[in-house]
């Protein structure tokens, strides 16, 4: 069976650190506070010049660079993200033309947290059906130009990032994406939105903006997740004929600390084997899986051969998981 095998890893987020305690300054919280309820120490954000596409070339190039595949051998650029550099072209367009990927077709999928998924289950799915033989998927996102930061309850919660996997057609081996399951229930799409700027409230013109910036219903949202995380693990573990106790790295989507850890409790997955640096990014969105995947492997705590179970929720509302050998 030919698979979809991963061969390089890249990662970019912006310089710029900001601590919960430089948000004491800006809105009425604690260091105290958003550590205990989401274990979030600091975040990344972007300057005034960066852009999702600005992270996502870097990301792409070092994924290229690891796997020594040229540009101009990607067939196709597959881009998670919500917050594009504009709503078009899409950003993977712009990825395309930065990194000179001459052959390659290119498309952005809004999954929003679940974004990076979605894009490994795309691309996967269109190298084991033939259509493509080298695919770069990057998640990015770059919430902090679209968060409200007079809003408490949600500006302290995101960071900005991106991270690449270069994936690659391999004939008759056992590694590469195994399985995926991707789910979504739009009924729940009020809890967490960014309605400005689309074709219901125009940037430009007659805009009744609704909002200063995103929204969300936190508590349903964190609801959501805790049932949400855990049944798309078991959901695509029991699909491909997999045990959790088989999982070698549990890499979950980095929103909140306490919703990690209900999913690995429900789970059965000893610490040692789940990934989480939501302490150093906070929320980076569909950049959150492919971060730490970058960083699993980069520490040594990714070897070729390991199991990897990756999970995500968000905007949608969508979930969903991979199972990888890696
Ligand atoms: O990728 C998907 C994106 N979204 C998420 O993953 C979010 C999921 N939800 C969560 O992570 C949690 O619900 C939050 C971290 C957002 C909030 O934690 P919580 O334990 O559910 O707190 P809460 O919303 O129930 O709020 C508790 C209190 C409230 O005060 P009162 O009404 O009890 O007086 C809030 O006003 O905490 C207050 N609060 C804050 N206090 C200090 C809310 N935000 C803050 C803040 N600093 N930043």
């Amino acid at each position: 069976m030919r698979r979809a095998l991963v061969t390089g890893v890249g990662m970019q987020v912006p310089s710029r650190i900001v601590t919960n305690k430089e948000l004491e300054s800006l809105v009425d919280t604690s260091d105290e506070w958003i550590l205990q309820r989401t274990g979030i120490r600091e975040r990344r954000v972007a300057g005034p010049d960066e852009t999702a596409s600005s992270l996502a070339i870097v990301a792409a190039k070092e994924a290229l660079d690891r796997s020594q595949v040229h540009p101009e051998e990607l067939d196709i650029i597959v881009v998670g993200t919500v917050t594009g550099d504009m709503p078009f072209p899409s950003t993977s367009c712009l990825v395309q033309a930065g990194i000179g990927a001459v052959n390659a077709g290119a498309m952005d999928v809004g999954a929003a947290c679940a974004g990076f998924i979605y894009s490994l289950c795309v691309a996967s799915s269109l190298i084991e059906s033939g259509q493509s033989r080298n695919a770069l998927v990057i998640g990015v996102d770059m919430l902090t130009k679209f968060v409200d930061w007079t809003d408490r309850s949600t500006c302290v919660l995101f960071g900005d990032g991106a991270g690449a996997l270069m994936v690659q057609a391999s004939e008759n081996g056992d590694r590469g994406v195994l399985k995926t399951v991707m789910l979504a229930d739009g009924t729940g799409a009020r809890h967490i939105e960014y309605p400005v700027g689309g074709s219901k409230y125009p940037a430009s013109g007659e805009q009744r903006t609704p909002a200063k910036g995103l929204t969300m219903n936190g508590s349903e949202v964190y609801r959501f997740a805790v049932t949400a995380m855990g049944d798309a693990c078991c959901r695509v573990l029991d699909e491909a004929g997999y045990s959790a106790e088989e999982v070698d790295l549990f890499v979950p989507h980095q929103a909140n600390l306490r919703i990690i850890q209900s999913a690995q409790k429900r789970l059965g997955i000893p610490d040692e084997r789940v990934f989480v640096n939501v302490d150093r990014f906070g929320n980076t969105s569909g950049g959150s899986i492919p971060i730490g995947l970058y960083e699993a492997e980069r520490s040594g705590r990714l070897k070729p051969g390991d199991l990897v179970l990756t999970v995500g929720f968000g905007a949608g509302l969508v979930w969903g998981a991979n199972l990888i050998r890696w």
